[in-house]
């Protein structure tokens, strides 16, 4: 148990399920406080007694990050809970009904819904924790959840959640510098899951969606990881464990890195090529 962490608290948005759960599970474990925040109560609750069970400090608070309301309440209900906080996490997500649409196809509630949770739940976030994490004047971290698609290389099966992830790199690039520039016991931090697709419920992040944000159309081409490798025709297809994304980042924090990408040849390769492309100014190519 890392004396830097014990004691301390941390507030992980999207904690129901995947990363977020063992984000939580593993902070707990070092001696954190920890609250864990969703907009999917019973699944919540389901998360919280689980690691309750297990003997760990955990407060489970139901949030919408795409509420400034919600995240509002749920910074008061973390200090009410256990003083100052010490590690934000603006991790919740979600994958839209996309894969392999054409951009042109997509309707207003998708981009609208997408960029609701990915970019104004980071936004919001900040906005609700940053200016207490930075008054009480104690070490602290916002952790910002990117994904290597859109936020280093843009994949073209993905439009709007390729830009949604392309805009949380850009804000914690920001936010770094501007923590900076205040002088602050505060970092900034950017996550890529990975280095593969992490085993999560991100492809059936449809029962999140709020009705005023639904259409009437096509179903999703994906709702389970299974389908996803049934449909890859890669029975082998690589997947990673979130357990281990919250291990890496754990790492990344301790160590002081903004970047908290997992290595991977691979990844690296394809960006090493798109910034070798920009500087030669030459066209992009279609990905293989
Ligand atoms: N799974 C992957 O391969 C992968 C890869 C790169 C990045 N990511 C990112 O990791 C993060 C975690 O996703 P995951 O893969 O664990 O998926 P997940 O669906 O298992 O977990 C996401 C959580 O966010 C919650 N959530 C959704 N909308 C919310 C809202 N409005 N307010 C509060 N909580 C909300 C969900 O209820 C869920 O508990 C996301 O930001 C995702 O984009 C995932």
């Amino acid at each position: 148990m890392a004396a830097e962490f014990q004691g301390r608290t941390a507030v992980i948005t999207g904690g129901a399920s995947g990363v977020g759960r063992c984000l939580c599970e593993l902070f707990a474990r070092q001696g954190m406080n920890v609250v864990m925040a969703d907009v999917e109560a019973t699944a919540l609750d389901q998360s919280a007694a689980a690691l309750r069970e297990q003997g760990l400090e955990v407060t489970p608070v139901q949030a919408d990050v795409t509420s400034p309301e919600s995240m509002a309440a749920l910074e008061q209900a973390s200090r009410d809970a256990y003083g100052n906080v010490h590690i934000l996490c603006n991790n919740a997500g979600v994958g839209i009904k996309e894969a392999q649409r054409r951009m042109w196809t997509l309707t207003p509630n998708d981009w609208d819904w997408g960029f609701g949770v990915n970019v104004m739940g980071v936004a919001n976030g900040i906005r609700a924790f940053v200016p207490n994490m930075l008054a009480h004047g104690e070490a602290g971290h916002v952790v910002n959840t990117s994904s290597g698609n859109g936020g280093l290389v843009s994949l073209p099966s993905t439009p709007i959640y390729a830009a949604t992830k392309a805009a949380v790199t850009s804000i914690s690039e920001v936010l770094h510098y501007q923590l900076q520039m205040e002088g602050a016991a505060l970092q900034a931090h950017v996550l890529f899951p990975g280095p593969h697709v992490v085993n999560t419920n991100i492809l059936s992040s449809m029962r999140n969606r709020p009705e005023h944000l639904r259409d009437d159309d096509e179903p999703v081409a994906y709702t389970s990881m299974a389908d996803l490798v049934k449909a890859s025709g890669l029975g082998n297809m690589p997947l990673t464990e979130p357990e281990e994304v919250a291990q890496t980042c754990l790492d990344g924090i301790a160590a002081g890195q903004f970047w908290i990408l997992p290595p991977s040849e691979a990844n690296d390769a394809q960006l090493r090529a798109r910034s070798e492309g920009i500087l030669a100014r030459r066209n992009p190519p279609l990905p293989g």
